[in-house]
């Protein structure tokens, strides 16, 4: 076996779950080209079987899988327990919620506790939840930014790995910050996923 092939055998098994656009799942997907990339995405996973991710993450030839919440209704851990099987069935050691826009219920997070990570588009402690762009904006911030953090029980609380920041510019629409800090999220993400990874 040749020592490039060798390297890739080593690398840590990634599943990344989305709910939309992929755009981080996308990120994640292209920094694992790189032959010293210390992780490979095995499985892009979401809730919506109808995510544009899926269809980016398949057209870059990466396993996907569509599992629809809808039909659990109210039960969101035997939704989870579907999420799971497919997780260790593809391999996966770490998760990353990249989009995911459900929130975990104590049972996955626990599973997963330690190796599973989410990007979120505020400098949290600030603005957990939705609409951060907005909320920074009318708070007069001049940063905004976006966290990678460990998942825990709490949304949006776990321990942070990793932040980036980028100004808050006069005149900026909830868009135009969200466009720019999406930017940030392409560059930190792959490399916090990596760093975690690497150990
Ligand atoms: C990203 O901005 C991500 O940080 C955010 O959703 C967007 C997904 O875009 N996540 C959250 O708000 C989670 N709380 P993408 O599908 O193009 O990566």
């Amino acid at each position: 076996m040749s020592v490039a092939n060798h390297a890739m055998t080593d690398r840590a098994k990634v599943a990344v779950l989305i709910s939309g656009r992929g755009s981080n799942m996308t990120a994640l997907v292209d920094a694992a080209k790189a032959p010293d990339c210390p992780y490979e995405v095995v499985l892009v996973l979401s809730n919506r079987p109808d995510a544009q991710g899926l269809a980016l993450a398949a057209a870059a030839g990466v396993p996907t899988l569509g599992i629809d919440h809808r039909p659990f209704g109210t039960d969101r851990e035997a939704h989870e327990r579907a999420l799971d099987a497919a997780l260790r069935a593809a391999g996966a050691e770490y998760v990353a919620l990249a989009g995911y826009m459900r929130v975990l219920t104590p049972w996955l997070v626990e599973a997963w506790a330690g190796r599973m990570i989410n990007i979120h588009p505020s400098l949290l402690p600030k603005y957990p939840g939705l609409d951060t762009h907005r909320r920074a904006i009318e708070a007069g911030d001049a940063e905004a930014g976006c966290t990678v953090h460990l998942v825990t029980a709490g949304v949006d609380e776990g321990p942070i790995l990793d932040q980036s920041r980028v100004p808050v510019l006069k005149g900026d629409t909830p868009e135009a910050l969200a466009a720019r800090v999406l930017e940030a999220e392409h560059d930190l993400y792959p490399a916090a996923l990596a760093r975690l990874v690497a150990g």
